[in-house]
Parts: C-alpha cells; sequence; structure tokens
C-alpha cells in the first residue's frame, strides 16, 4: 500500500494479444495487481481469467486507445479503483504496409495516434505520480524497425524510431528519480502483428528467425528490473542491429525496400505490372531495384527514330 492508501498497479495496454498479454502474463506470475487494456473484452476476460488462476488480481479496462482523451480515462479508472500506476507498459500497436504515397491518409495517421501519440501522451500523464513516489517505471514497445527509415513500410518505422528516441531520452531525464524508461526493440515475433496484416509473407520476414512473445517479455521486464534503457531480445535481433549500425544507407534503403515488398503489389516503378512481373523478374532489373543504381529505375523515353530521307 502507498503512502496515500493508494495500491500499486501495472499497467499493460494491447494486453488482449501478442507482447502486451505475455507481459502482463508474466508479470502477474509476481503477484501484483495488473490493468489490462485492449479493446476486445472477449480477449481480455480470456487473458483475465488465465492471470487469476495464478492468484493474482486483474482489472480489465476496456479501451479504444484511440478514442478522445484515452489516457486520462485510463487515468480515471485508475482514481475510481484506488489505483496508482507503478509501471506502465506500452505495448498496444499496429504496423502497415505498402507506399505511404497510395495507402489511405486516414490509416496512416491512425498509426502515429496509437504508435507516437497515445504512448507519449500515456506515458506523460503517468509518470508525474511514479516521480512523485520516487518509484517505478515505463516499458515502451520500440522495435528494430525503429533503427532505420523502413521503405514500404515507412510510417511505422518512423513511428517506431520515435519510441526509441523519446524512450530513452526520458530515461536519461529521469536519472537520479527512481524512475526508469526501458525501450524494448526486439526483431520480428510470433503474434498477430505478424500474420494479421499480412507482415510474415514479406520477403524480408519469410525468412528471418522469429522470437516468441513469452520471451520478449521475460527479457523486457528482466532489463526493466535492472534498469535498462534498452533491450533487444536476442541474438538474431543483436546481430540485425548491428549490421544496421554499420552498413550505409545508401545500401541498406533499396535493399529494405526490395525485401519489404509484396510480389503481388503493382511495382513501385509505375509500369502498372506486379512487382514480380516487372522490377521483381528479370535479373538485370531485379539488380537494378535491389541496388537502386541512381536513374536507372526510370523509364527512359524512347529516342525518336530518324526518318529516312530517301
Ligand atoms: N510482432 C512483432 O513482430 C513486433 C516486432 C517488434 C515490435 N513490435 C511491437 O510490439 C507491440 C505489440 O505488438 P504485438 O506483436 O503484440 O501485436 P498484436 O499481437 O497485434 O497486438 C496488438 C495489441 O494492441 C492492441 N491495440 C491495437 N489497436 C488498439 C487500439 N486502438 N486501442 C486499444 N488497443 C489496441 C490490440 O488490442 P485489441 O486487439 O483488443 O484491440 C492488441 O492487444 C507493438 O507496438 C508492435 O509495434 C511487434
Amino acid at each position: 500500500m502507498s503512502q496515500n492508501g493508494l495500491r500499486p498497479c501495472i499497467v499493460v495496454t494491447g494486453a488482449s494479444n501478442g507482447i502486451g498479454q505475455a507481459m502482463a502474463e508474466s508479470i502477474a506470475a509476481k503477484g501484483v495487481v495488473v490493468v489490462l487494456v485492449g479493446r476486445s473484452d472477449e480477449r481480455l476476460t480470456a487473458v483475465a481469467e488465465e492471470i487469476a488462476k495464478r492468484g493474482s488480481e486483474t482489472l480489465v479496462l476496456k479501451l479504444d486507445l484511440l478514442a478522445d482523451n484515452a489516457a486520462r480515462q485510463v487515468k480515471d479508472f485508475l482514481d475510481a479503483n484506488g489505483l496508482v500506476c507503478d509501471v506502465l507498459v506500452n505495448s498496444a500497436g499496429q504496423g502497415l504496409q505498402g507506399l505511404a504515397a497510395s495507402r489511405p491518409l486516414d490509416t496512416q495517421l491512425r498509426l502515429i495516434d496509437l504508435n507516437v501519440r497515445l504512448l507519449v501522451e500515456l506515458t506523460l500523464t503517468l509518470i508525474p505520480d511514479m516521480v512523485a513516489r520516487r518509484d517505478g517505471g515505463v516499458i515502451n514497445l520500440g522495435s528494430l524497425a525503429g533503427l532505420t527509415p523502413g521503405p514500404q513500410m515507412a510510417v511505422y518505422y518512423a513511428s517506431k524510431s520515435f519510441v526509441s528516441s523519446f524512450s530513452q531520452a526520458l530515461y536519461e531525464e529521469l536519472r537520479g528519480t527512481g524512475v526508469t524508461v526501458t525501450c524494448v526493440i526486439p526483431g520480428p515475433v510470433e503474434t498477430g502483428f505478424l500474420h494479421g496484416r499480412g507482415i510474415k509473407d514479406l520477403p524480408l520476414f519469410k525468412y528471418m528467425p522469429t522470437l516468441s512473445a513469452e520471451d520478449v517479455a521475460e527479457k523486457a521486464w528482466r532489463g526493466f528490473r535492472r534498469g535498462r534503457r534498452l533491450v533487444v531480445p536476442g541474438i538474431t535481433s543483436k546481430l540485425a542491429a548491428l549490421v544496421m549500425s554499420l552498413v550505409p544507407l545508401r545500401i541498406s534503403l533499396p535493399v529494405i525496400n526490395r525485401v519489404q515488398t509484396r510480389w503481388a503489389d503493382p511495382c513501385p516503378c509505375g509500369s502498372g505490372k506486379t512487382f514480380i512481373r516487372c522490377c521483381g523478374m528479370t535479373s538485370s532489373a531485379r539488380r537494378r531495384f535491389a541496388f537502386g543504381i541512381p536513374g536507372l529505375l526510370e523509364k527512359k523515353p524512347k529516342s525518336p527514330k530518324a526518318k529516312r530521307v530517301s
């Protein structure tokens, strides 16, 4: 029980599925009150029942985090239940694949609202109480995607870059307050995130080894308890992070563009054909696309045939 009679709790967003669910379940094993936040009533109830079997108390807050004042609604829910947030886990997030210029703008802005705006709003709403108590912290789900620009998933990669930058800056600002911020940056994880949006079908994710949500959750929690600024779970993610830091963007960007293009999508060169039937097909075109030799992607205008003068 804290000084003002409020009970400390752990708030997990995106607790109905994937990494958020795994975080909630692994934290609950430690016997604290867990508040599960998500949209899907049925899934949240199932997770709560599973956690209850382990003897921990859970409260379910069914909430669309894109709703107005979502962060305020979380805080009001805690106040109404006599709780104070000890640890906030920001796991709710969405991905999106495709050319930014041809994807619906609304969808891309909603992604920013959830992955960036809500994360900031919730963090900054709940952190002041932690600082006042000189205890607690935040675990933010970033991604390896945040380490580089990501053509074909431009807005998602940029949103994760923001999460990483924001989390690390906060970590430093809060030094000495007793409050820590940990940014977790996993590579691909076996969750609905990969499968639900067909991201798993992209050439990059087809062959890249995946982590389990439980493994990520366990490493994230351990890193947080140790006061780590960054947690990169798994050896393949660590290697990928190292490679990304070494390879110049001039080389990596065209490669990422290539391996994140779905073969049945319209070819980005604007030919109107599918990618596999156009730049993804011939070896010379594939080379051009993969290595982005300047100017070669644009169609060369045909030189006018010289008229034979008889
Ligand atoms: N899976 C990966 O490969 C991977 C890799 C690196 C980083 N990440 C990051 O890890 C985090 C969790 O991803 P995941 O793999 O666990 O994804 P997931 O299985 O798709 O789960 C996403 C969670 O976010 C919640 N959510 C989505 N929109 C919401 C909204 N508007 N309001 C409330 N909740 C909402 C979902 O809840 P409802 O279904 O109940 O709405 C769900 O619980 C994300 O931030 C993601 O970017 C994932």
